[in-house]
């Protein structure tokens, strides 16, 4: 059995589903001879740590009760520098245009040879190359699956599972809040704006959720495809965007008429070119998902068109694209 010393960093919607499934999966991975052991967790407002391994019921209980774990204060930066442990599951807040805290995590877990699994795409729509090439030089594990589409697999997907085919493109739904505001304007007859709060309400939304209708998320996200599965060297600068602002309920009826819907389209191909706009979907067409759900199709020279769709944010659902890199990483030969 491999012990696996790892700290939650962030411990909010996210940080907190990664808990709940390493209790819900403590069997499975023992079975996949993994045994992780959270030695520190940090929120906003410090760290709770126990070499010794914390009790994540009790840290889960203690959130819920008292809004945080804080019993030192330590930021998430100082328990990688200063905690022994072996892996950083980062789930700070993303912001994809200054990279936030996750980017001095981040680097700050290489420098300390500690591998990092992330749910954050801040970091990695600025500085994907830079990252990648600290964790190799350092000799660290780095994962994101949890980056691009929450619980859908499609990195992992098309650079393993895929393996041997040439991709060349990728186009889907990456944002649940814009898909699902789309899709509850044309139900309830609405403005944007006025299904914007009960999107928010939702708690998938952006702290601030200019990012999802002004189309930024769903352009970090493509940036990522571009360079995880391309190996381009994009940044969100690079993407051609449009966001919803301006669909109104008149146009979603209108196209409804004609057997289509709008979606918030993310695009990627092979030739450079990264994309976000609103496009006209054929009812019924596996891009025409609806709700929260995300989808992604992947155009191939071998297997001709994959898709998948699945849940792109939520607490559970997102960290269990986190455990499935952390198997990966860890699971014996
Ligand atoms: N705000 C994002 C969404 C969260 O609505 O899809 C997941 O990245």
């Amino acid at each position: 059995m491999k012990t696996v010393k790892a700290s939650i960093i962030g411990f909010g919607s996210i940080g907190q589903g990664v808990a709940r499934v390493l209790l819900m999966k403590k069997e499975y991975l023992n079975k996949e001879g993994i045994d992780i052991k959270v030695v520190a967790i940090t929120d906003s407002k410090g760290a709770a740590i126990d070499e010794n391994g914390l009790d994540l019921e009790k840290c889960l209980a203690i959130k819920a009760d008292k809004g945080t774990v804080a019993e030192k204060e330590m930021t998430g930066l100082d328990v990688i520098n200063q905690i022994d442990h072996d892996l950083v599951i980062e789930a700070t807040p993303t912001d994809v245009i200054t990279g936030g805290a996750g980017l001095l995590n981040m680097q700050a877990a290489f420098e300390n040879g500690r591998d990092v699994v992330t749910s954050n795409k801040g970091p990695l729509t600025l500085k994907f190359k830079e990252l990648n090439e600290l964790a190799e030089k350092k000799g660290c594990a780095f994962r994101y699956e949890a980056t691009v589409g929450g619980a859908m697999p499609i990195i992992n997907l098309t650079k393993e599972v895929m393996a041997g085919n040439e991709i060349e493109s990728i186009k889907g739904i990456f944002n649940g809040t814009c898909n699902y505001i789309l899709t509850r304007m044309l139900e309830e007859k609405s403005s944007y704006s006025e299904i914007l709060t009960e999107a928010v309400d939702l708690g998938i939304a952006e702290t601030d959720p200019t990012y999802d209708v002004e189309g930024i998320d769903t352009a970090g996200k493509v940036v990522i495809l571009a360079n995880a599965v391309f190996g381009m060297n994009k940044t969100i600068n690079d993407v051609d965007r449009t966001g919803i602002t301006q669909i109104t309920y008149e146009a979603l009826e209108m196209s409804a008429k004609n057997g289509k819907t709008i979606k918030l389209i993310g695009e990627v191909r092979k030739d450079g070119s990264l994309t976000v706009s609103p496009r006209l979907v054929p009812i019924g067409h596996p891009l025409s998902v609806s709700g929260t759900l995300n989808v992604a199709s992947v155009q191939t020279d071998l297997a001709g068109e994959i898709t998948v769709t699945g849940k792109g944010a939520g607490s559970i659902e997102t960290a269990s694209a986190i455990l499935s890199d952390i198997i990966s990483i860890y699971k014996a030969d």
